[in-house]
């Protein structure tokens, strides 16, 4: 088992070394090899995310990502790392799972599964503007559409989930939006076991911050997917706990939601929960290791449930003594 570890830039540098450690201390098998990128990173280097990184990623097949910063102004030749990594990595789903987590404030009973096209729609970045009207283009493809969704439904069969809800708005945008529902919905078909049903993207906002507890999965085109996910994400006690895997054909990242948290970055006070439910998404998901993901997931929760929380969930910890307390349950 080979990990890249790539922690980024701000609280990067704080979440991705605790939850890396926890990892390394109970599955002493793990080989780690760390690798830069970010903005820090470009302005050592004059390039964020350095071949070396791509090479290391590539070698290991696994990978966890901590968050960068991205300047605020257009920067000639600085582009966004993760973007470039899941591009050249082939990661075509992004995996974001919300759930009611013990002493975050979250809301009771969601257990839901996000998972986002993660290559193509309006973030290919495709704009042309003349000052007067700028134009942008939303791509959608048969092939990344299906992958996708084969991914989302392989998944839901699994994890024995009952329902995937596709997410479109193929009523204004029928070519586009209409071939994402339509191969999800031929993909759909080899899986009579689970329910399908399809939600307007505005719709589906408004159901997720009414009931989120009413859905299961939701499959969703990048730009939807992008901005659903950060909704539920407040139902599941925050950034701070915001978990997601990007998946590839053998090769997946681990990629807590949160960003680099420039207000609290060197304080040792981030939260590493996020992290480290990423790791077990790796550990279930790319590992297949199903038992140590829950056994990482079961600690971490007991260690909420006894009302350890750093700062932003109101709490007193710090991130290495969070990290302490879940390596101590895990042993
Ligand atoms: P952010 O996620 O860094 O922070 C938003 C708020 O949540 C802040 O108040 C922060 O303190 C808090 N927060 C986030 N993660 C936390 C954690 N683990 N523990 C405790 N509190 C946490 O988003 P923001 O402020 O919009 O962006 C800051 C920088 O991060 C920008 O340069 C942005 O471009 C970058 N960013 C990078 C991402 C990535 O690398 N995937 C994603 C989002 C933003
Ligand atoms: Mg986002």
């Amino acid at each position: 088992m080979k990990l890249c570890v790539i922690a980024g830039d701000g609280i990067g540098q704080e979440v991705v070394p605790q939850a890396v450690r926890v990892l390394q201390q109970w599955l002493p098998a793990l080989d780690c090899v760390t690798a830069d990128a970010g903005w820090d990173t470009f302005q050592r280097t004059g390039q964020a995310l350095p071949e070396a990184t791509l090479a290391a990623a590539r070698d290991c097949g696994a990978v966890i990502f901590g968050a960068v910063s991205s300047p605020a102004y257009p920067v000639p030749g600085y582009r966004s790392p993760i973007v470039q990594l899941r591009r050249a990595l082939g990661c075509h789903a992004n995996l974001r799972p919300t759930l009611s987590l013990p002493g975050c404030g979250a809301r009771e009973g969601v257990d839901l599964l996000l998972v986002r096209e993660n290559t193509e729609d309006l973030y290919i970045g495709e704009e042309q503007s003349d000052g007067e009207t700028a134009t942008a283009i939303k791509r959608i493809t048969r092939s990344a559409s299906r992958r996708v969704a084969e991914t989302a439904f392989a998944l839901a069969a699994a994890d024995g989930r009952r329902r995937v809800t596709i997410v479109h708005k193929a009523n204004i945008m029928p070519l586009t939006d209409g071939l994402f529902r339509d191969c999800a919905r031929e993909v759909a078909a080899a899986y009579p076991q689970i329910a399908v049903d399809e939600m307007l993207v505005d719709t589906a906002a408004l159901r997720l911050a009414q009931v989120p507890q009413a859905f299961d999965v939701i499959l969703a085109p990048n730009l939807y997917g992008d901005i659903l996910s950060d909704l539920a994400a407040a139902f599941g006690g925050g950034l701070g706990v915001a978990a997601s895997l990007n998946l590839g054909a053998g090769i997946a990242i681990a990629e807590p939601v949160h960003g680099s948290a420039p207000d609290i970055a060197g304080r040792g006070i981030a939260n590493p929960v996020a992290s480290l439910l990423s790791l077990a998404m790796l550990l279930r998901r790319h590992w297949a290791l199903p038992q140590q993901a829950a056994q990482l997931e079961a600690a971490v929760k007991h260690c909420l449930a006894e009302g350890l929380a750093t700062p932003d969930l109101g709490g007193r910890s710090s991130t290495a003594a969070f990290c302490d307390a879940v390596l101590a349950r895990l042993r």
